[in-house]
């Protein structure tokens, strides 16, 4: 169970989040979000969660794990129009809320570009964006957000347990979901009104910054050694005394 009057008693928000659609049950809170906006029935800023979610959606087509009553699974509704040179900062900020959000509870969070939530080395969360674009602009967008937050080891499928974590597993003390979504939700309208300052704090939550990191470009196996962001949130990676940048690889 969720109580969406604790989420909405610890928001510090002006917009994000004062509608919140909750689930106790549901295959994904993305799917849910735009069922909501192709219906007309969802407002900017509102929050999609669920207690189970049941088939949730990662990136690069992957499936995404919720233990049910233990972990996070939330969506906020962007209504707005974006500019495509603002568009792809909005997935990084997600993972820069998250990331301060686990700061101001005692952790010490990293970031993997783009958005995967680290600590530990370990993965502790994720994010999936997805747009609807009309004419260059975003004009609706998704935002989804899994965090574990009380799953214990074995919550997790064998094939992740070395490579996964939660914040019950990292702290030994369980945390209350509703707050973590409420400050979630709270640094992601500060950081999403202000978009353009995001490469310079990023960078301060980077994993891997003049680390070597390999990844895949255009079918081939690449490596260098990651150098930092771009005003856009592209990565710039070193490779062979040349920074290049990147907007669509995914790191090993
Ligand atoms: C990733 O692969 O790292 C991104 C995972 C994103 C999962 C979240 S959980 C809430 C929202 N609903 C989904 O179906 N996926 C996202």
């Amino acid at each position: 169970m969720i109580f969406t009057n604790l989420i909405q008693t610890n928001l510090r928000t002006k917009v994000f989040g004062k509608k919140i659609e909750y689930y106790q049950r549901i295959g994904s809170t993305n799917e849910e979000a735009w069922e909501l906006v192709n219906a007309g029935e969802a407002d900017h800023g509102t929050v999609v969660i669920t207690d189970n979610q049941f088939s949730g959606k990662g990136r690069d087509n992957n499936t995404w794990h919720m233990s049910p009553s233990k972990s996070l699974a939330m969506s906020i509704i962007i209504k707005e129009e974006i500019s495509s040179e603002q568009a792809f900062l909005v997935p990084l900020a997600a993972g820069l809320a998250v990331a301060k959000a686990l700061k101001n509870r005692s952790f010490e969070p990293q970031l993997k570009w783009p958005n995967d939530i680290l600590l530990n080395s370990k993965k502790c969360g994720g994010i999936l964006c997805e747009s609807r674009v009309h004419k260059n602009k975003v004009t609706q967008m998704v935002i989804g957000i899994g965090l574990n937050v009380n799953d214990q080891k074995s919550d997790f499928d064998k094939s992740i347990q070395n490579t996964a974590t939660s914040l019950l597993i990292e702290s030994g003390y369980p945390n209350q979901r509703e707050l973590i979504s409420a400050i979630i939700t709270t640094y992601f309208e500060q950081i999403y009104d202000n978009l353009l300052a995001i490469p310079s704090q990023w960078i301060n939550y980077c994993f891997h910054l003049n680390k070597r990191v390999k990844f895949k470009y255009m079918n081939n196996f690449e490596d260098g050694i990651f150098k930092g962001i771009n005003e856009k949130g592209f990565a710039q990676i070193e490779i062979e005394d040349q920074i290049r940048e990147f907007s669509s690889i995914t790191l090993d």
